[in-house]
């Protein structure tokens, strides 16, 4: 079940900005949302979403002008391929929304979305919360199995 709520996040008291929360059970599909806010098409510009990790930041999704990861692009965090997908038909409306598919529990995390083509840069924040559930999990453990 996809739960979304909005954080209202204060920063040294002076600026406000908003943070989404996106809490998913392992297994399912997170949506992560960004958008520009208004309908201008994306379809001609570059969106990068990244996660804050141990080491530094990780590679989740890259959409620049047509090419993405997985179509002319490489980079992309091991973790994350073939399983992150935009969404092609809300390019059009500014929306660079992702997917990420069969979430695992170490997807949780802080999410950035960039467009850097503004200047200064606009950048957008989700919060994703993976659940951990209870399954028999001894297929995974099989010793030699790919
Ligand atoms: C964007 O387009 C949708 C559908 O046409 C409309 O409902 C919405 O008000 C528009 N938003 C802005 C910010 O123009
Ligand atoms: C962006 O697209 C996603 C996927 O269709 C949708 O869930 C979301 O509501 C859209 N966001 C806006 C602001 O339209
Ligand atoms: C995500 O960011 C929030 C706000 O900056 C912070 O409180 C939280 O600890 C971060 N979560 C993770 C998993 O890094």
């Amino acid at each position: 079940m996809d739960q979304t709520v909005l954080l209202l996040l204060t920063v040294s008291g002076i600026t406000a900005s908003m943070s989404e929360i996106v809490v998913v059970e392992e297994g399912s599909d997170a949506t992560l949302p960004c958008s520009l806010g208004n309908n201008d098409s994306i379809k001609q510009k570059v969106f990068d979403w990244k996660k804050d990790g141990q080491e530094g930041r990780q590679e989740v999704f890259i959409y620049a002008r047509g090419d993405y990861y997985g179509k002319g692009m490489d980079g992309q965090d091991q973790q994350f391929r073939g399983r992150v997908f935009h969404f092609a038909e809300e390019l059009k409306n500014g929306n660079a929304s992702i997917t990420i598919r069969d979430t695992i529990v170490a997807d949780s995390g802080n999410y950035t979305c960039i467009f850097p083509d503004f200047d200064p840069h606009r950048k957008y924040y989700v919060w994703l919360t993976v659940h951990y559930i209870l399954k028999d999990r001894s297929a995974e453990n099989i010793p030699g199995k790919s």
